[in-house]
């Protein structure tokens, strides 16, 4: 049985999730859930991400960056080249695996038919940018948990979304029993 993968996002309501390599906003309520989320996890994330992450190799955090770059790779830190090939890696890690992007990680992970759960902070705004979460509406997700934020320029809801399987479709066809 393969580990349950977390994606972590943050996206506006047009999908935007970065202008440039930076966020395209700074909320601190969700930069403070996002480090809590992964500390201590094994985690899964592109060369650029890596990089712009200061904290990336503190609080316990294990790191798979995907990235043709090998000389990356140093304490704590491995790389793979590919999502499959850092996926590998995660599995022999301890705990859950956590993905935190970026866009092309995003798609080839929630194209893949595997136990998920979706922690994503939407936020109320049309919002600037050139880097997209990929379109997730069209994959079937139960609601495991929600909560509303707000500061002086945002709005925003953290909800934790979890992938209805093939096995809970199958019981939802039979009905309790
Ligand atoms: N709002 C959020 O929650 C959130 C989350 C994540 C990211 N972001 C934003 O997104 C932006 C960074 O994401 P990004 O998509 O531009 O970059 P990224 O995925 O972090 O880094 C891109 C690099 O990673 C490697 N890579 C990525 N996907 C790969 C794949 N499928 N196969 C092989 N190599 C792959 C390549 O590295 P090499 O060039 O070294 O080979 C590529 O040039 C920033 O603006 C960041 O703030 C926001």
């Amino acid at each position: 049985m393969p580990k349950m993968i977390n994606l972590m996002v943050a996206c506006a309501e047009n999908r935007v999730m970065g202008r440039g390599t930076k966020l395209p906003w700074h909320i601190p309520e969700d930069q403070k859930f996002f480090h809590d989320e992964t500390a201590g996890k094994s985690i899964i994330l592109g060369r650029i991400c890596y990089q712009t992450w200061p904290r990336a190799r503190e609080d316990g955090r294990r790191l798979v960056v995907i990235t043709s770059n090998p000389s990356l790779a140093t304490d704590g830190v491995q790389v793979a080249r590919s999502v499959p090939e850092a996926l590998a890696l995660a599995e022999e890690l301890p705990g859950e695996i956590y993905v935190n992007g970026g866009e092309r990680i995003f798609e080839e992970v929630l194209a893949l038919d595997r136990p998920m759960r979706l922690h994503l902070t939407q936020v109320h705004a049309v919002v600037e940018g050139d880097v997209f979460f990929p379109e997730w509406r069209h994959i079937a997700w139960r609601e495991v948990s929600r909560r509303e934020g707000s500061d002086a320029n945002f709005s925003y809801t953290f909800l934790a979304l979890e992938r209805v399987v093939a096995s809970d479709k199958d019981e939802v066809r039979r009905g309790p029993v």
